[in-house]
């Protein structure tokens, strides 16, 4: 078994897309093993809840985007907290999409859209100005130096998201990991569309207001990391 990438289905022309264009940011997209229940989601369910951009947009919707949404738990609450916003959520993790997918089918949630692949494919091929909202939370280190080139958080994808984000829209990150968080200050810093809604430490120790913790938070915080968490609005 194996759901593959709905490229035609999500409205996305593979060759739009350079080979290489993007450094890959995940890991695995498959564990060793794959629960025969998790594999029945994803065979039975994902392609009723894939994106579909021919359709989306047709509607005037809202919509927030969480990149990398691992388990799902935070998109989950976050669709439920507000029904009236179309969630879209990219993660190439089969486990996880799978978890979403366990998500949506016991809370009945009507208002989230997956995508099973890089979310820069996606940020690419969105209309201009759809995104209102943009989480990015606990992106992958890559500690090492030589491996540095491959987080998320960089200027590639602010000049991705710079395109397709709302005047006003909301860009909130999240890291237990020091230095990535000093190179997201960094890069977020040193562009002036992106502006640190911050004025005390308070303002990046603690969640803003709303904040549906994430599993990878539950674990560090247990762990006694204390994570960061920075919110940008964007000003065109
Ligand atoms: C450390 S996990 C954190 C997951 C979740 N945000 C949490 O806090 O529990 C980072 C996730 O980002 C996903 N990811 C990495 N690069 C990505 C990309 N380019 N597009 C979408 N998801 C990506 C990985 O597959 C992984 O599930």
């Amino acid at each position: 078994m194996m759901v593959s990438v709905y490229w035609a289905e999500a409205g996305l022309e593979k060759s739009n897309f350079k080979p290489k264009e993007f450094l890959q940011s995940f890991g695995r997209r498959k564990s060793r093993k794959l629960l025969i229940t998790k594999q029945n989601l994803l065979e039975d369910s994902l392609p009723d809840y894939l994106i579909d951009l021919s359709k989306l947009f047709l509607v005037g919707q809202k919509f927030w985007l969480e990149i990398g949404f691992g388990g799902g738990e935070h998109l989950a609450g976050r669709a439920l907290a507000n029904p009236e916003i179309t969630m879209l959520g990219c993660e190439p993790f089969y486990d996880g999409i799978a978890s979403m997918l366990g998500h949506i089918k016991r809370e009945g949630i009507k208002n989230i859209r997956i995508f099973n692949d890089d979310a820069r494919l996606l940020l690419k091929a969105l209309p201009d100005k759809s995104l209102e909202r943009v989480f990015i939370l606990f992106p992958d280190p890559w500690p090492k130096l030589r491996h540095q080139k491959r987080r998320i958080v960089n200027q590639q994808t602010l000049d991705l998201l710079a395109r397709v984000m709302c005047e006003g829209g909301e860009l909130l990150l999240a890291t237990d990991h020091v230095d990535y968080g000093v190179w997201m200050l960094e890069h977020l810093q040193a562009d002036p569309r992106f502006i640190w809604q911050a004025n005390e430490p308070e303002d990046w120790q603690n969640p803003p207001p709303g904040w549906v913790e994430t599993r990878y938070q539950v674990k560090t915080t247990l762990e006694g990391r204390k994570p960061m968490f920075l919110r940008y609005v964007f000003s065109g």
